[in-house]
């Protein structure tokens, strides 16, 4: 059988796949804040630009970030990009590159300018700027001073507005969209590079040859791999798992945050902007318990100390409810106006999921899975680490990350609320002034190494076929109510070393996968398969670095080694897995103790109180 561009179909299993070819100058797989703010980039420097996405743009998991995205604008009060970087520093529990992170604040104020200027509906203030609200470990005066207002704000709405600003943008440079297609996996040559990715039309059931001078993945979180998180379904770390797959490492995935206020049951995210506007918490006393935990910054200190002291309260018997197992979010004190005008997405959520109107009853929540601060790990500019020698300042050729996807590394061992919209804007323009820089727009694109598809089709091939006793959504629960248990807030050796074996013999039990649709035209079975093996594999990496780290930093609270270990642990987790064996490999990479210029000063370490 001939392809689109005339050459024979690979024959996997005696089975031919006829293949679409594309050729590009970036392929971005991924349409979310850090996808889109990548792919405008690139097509505005004249790049022959496609972004693959497997939902409507507009549906990316963005679009669930509520409270803000933050940038020194000091519309509301004093601020400055280096009060911005110390909290940055702080809030990573110093596990944070201080060069990226010096990156990150100082050119936060610009992305945010650039989006209001591409049209983004900010909320105002009276006089017309930007509205800013307080988040959570954003401070004044170097930690010093009162909290800083410096979360730029769209209502509660705010991912939602920037999905559709960078998507117009995008549209309005001839970027091309590739909606609904399904990424399998990376083409990687013999030596290393990468040459685009392959994709499963999901529509249609075709498959799709991407490639590309520069393959940037943008391709978000795994939250999907615990049972109760704030995550989408579609929240599977697909480009994760595809470079685990390419025999590179992921970095510091250990880390894994809590956002305090999921509501209870329902997992759905509450922001952390409704304790910005005056919102506390409460356990079953009645008592304002943050007062104890944090007394400077209470219910807005960051979101790993107020996750450990809700799930202290609910461990010592003072939680809410009928099982004594949430604590309550008071919004009902705060004027309705402001309700109304600043919080009306979460008047909904709170209504619709948890029954209750928060203008009168306070919300009943839990500490949830929301972000992961590891992931592919990148410098500034987009570039993965770690080509095959396994030297951290080596690049590997065509391949770049962007976004919840990798780790720059901003937020180190903790990421601070609203420092993620300002990642995904801030990297996704760098990634793609990066790829306009080293891409020849006039040079052709290489033969094809011979069979550099054969690990998607062969991989879909299996699955699609897969003919085994025990139903995806068996071991998908396991897996999640595994994580759940074994690599909580709070962990411990004993734990620990649970969930690794009982990880890795799921890991082995997924052979015997079994799933029942063989097409390949909208096969949820076969989709959800897929997912289900890019995130079994982020797991196995996820417990055993958790494991391996013998200290407390950030978002990774074991119980005994409760002290932060800067001589022996100052250092990121590097994993690789081995799909044959069901193993996970560890080395590590120094942490950056250096900035980019000398406008600021390198944030010694100190203990970490709020
Ligand atoms: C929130 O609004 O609390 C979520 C946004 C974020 O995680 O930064």
């Amino acid at each position: 059988m001939a392809t689109a561009n005339g050459s024979a179909a690979p024959s996997i299993n005696g089975k031919a796949y006829p293949i679409v070819d594309h050729k590009y100058d970036v392929v971005v797989v991924g349409a979310g804040g850090a996808g889109l703010r990548a792919t405008l980039g690139c097509a505005q420097a004249g790049l022959k630009t496609a972004c693959i996405s497997k939902v409507f743009p507009t549906r990316s998991h963005t679009v669930a970030a509520q409270g803000g995205v933050a940038a020194s604008l000091a519309n509301m009060g004093p601020d400055t990009w280096q009060w911005h970087m110390f909290d940055t520093v702080k809030g990573s529990d110093w596990l944070g590159d201080q060069d990226a992170i010096e990156y990150l604040c100082r050119n936060a104020p610009e992305a945010v300018y650039e989006l209001e200027h591409f049209g983004g509906p900010f909320s105002r203030t009276e006089d017309g700027r930007i509205y800013q609200r307080p988040f959570g470990g954003m401070t004044t005066e170097f930690g010093e001073g009162p909290p800083a207002q410096r979360t730029c704000a769209a209502a509660d709405r705010t991912g939602h507005a920037m999905l559709h600003t960078l998507y117009g943008q995008s549209l309005r440079h001839s970027a091309e969209f590739f909606i609904e297609y399904f990424a399998l996996d990376l083409m990687m040559g013999p030596d290393g590079t990468c040459h685009g990715v392959m994709a499963l039309n999901m529509e249609d059931g075709t498959i799709h040859r991407f490639q590309a001078k520069k393959t940037v993945l943008a391709t978000g979180g795994y939250g999907r791999a615990y049972f109760s998180c704030t995550s989408a379904h579609t929240c599977t770390g697909d480009g994760n798992a595809m470079v685990l797959r390419a025999g590179l490492p992921l970095e510091d995935m250990e880390f894994v945050q809590f956002h305090p206020t999921g509501i209870y049951g329902a997992g759905v995210l509450i922001t952390e902007g409704s304790r910005g506007e005056g919102g506390y918490l409460t356990n079953s006393q009645g008592e304002r318990f943050m007062e104890r935990y944090a007394p400077h910054a209470k219910d807005l200190a960051s979101r790993d100390v107020v996750s450990r002291s809700m799930t202290i309260e609910i461990r010592e018997g003072r939680g809410v409810g009928k099982d004594k197992d949430h604590i309550f979010l008071h919004l009902d004190h705060l004027d309705p106006k402001i309700l109304a005008e600043r919080l009306p997405g979460i008047t909904e959520s709170a209504k619709i999921f948890a029954g209750v109107d928060l203008r009168r009853q306070p919300i009943p929540v839990i500490p949830t899975v929301h972000y992961n601060m590891g992931g592919i790990p990148t410098n500034y500019q987009g570039e993965a680490r770690l080509a095959r020698g396994g030297d951290p300042n080596t690049f590997v050729p065509g391949l770049m990350a962007i976004g919840e996807a990798a780790s720059v590394s901003v937020h180190g061992a903790n990421r601070l609320g609203s420092n993620s919209l300002i990642d995904l804007v801030v990297f996704g323009r760098a990634a793609g002034m990066r790829a306009a820089e080293t891409t020849d727009k006039s040079a052709a694109l290489p033969s094809l190494p011979k069979d550099v598809a054969d690990l998607a089709l062969s991989r879909l091939d299996r699955f699609r076929h897969a003919k085994g006793g025990t139903p995806t959504s068996a071991l998908r629960l396991k897996m999640q109510r595994i994580m759940q248990t074994n690599c909580a807030v709070f962990r411990d050796g004993p734990i620990l070393k649970e969930g690794v074996q009982k990880i890795g013999e799921l890991w082995k039990e997924s052979e015997d996968v079994r799933i029942s649709d063989r097409s390949l035209i909208w096969n949820s079975d076969l989709i959800e398969t897929l997912e289900y093996d890019n995130l079994i594999g982020q797991a196995a990496v996820t417990v055993t670095a958790a494991e391996n780290r013998q200290e407390s930093r950030g978002a990774h609270a074991r119980e005994d080694f409760t002290k932060r270990d800067d001589q022996n642990w100052m250092k990121h987790t590097l994993t690789w897995a081995d799909y044959a064996t069901k193993t996970v490999r560890i080395e590590y990479r120094p942490v950056h103790t250096y900035t980019m210029t000398d406008e600021v000063k390198y944030v010694e370490p100190k203990a970490r109180s709020y």
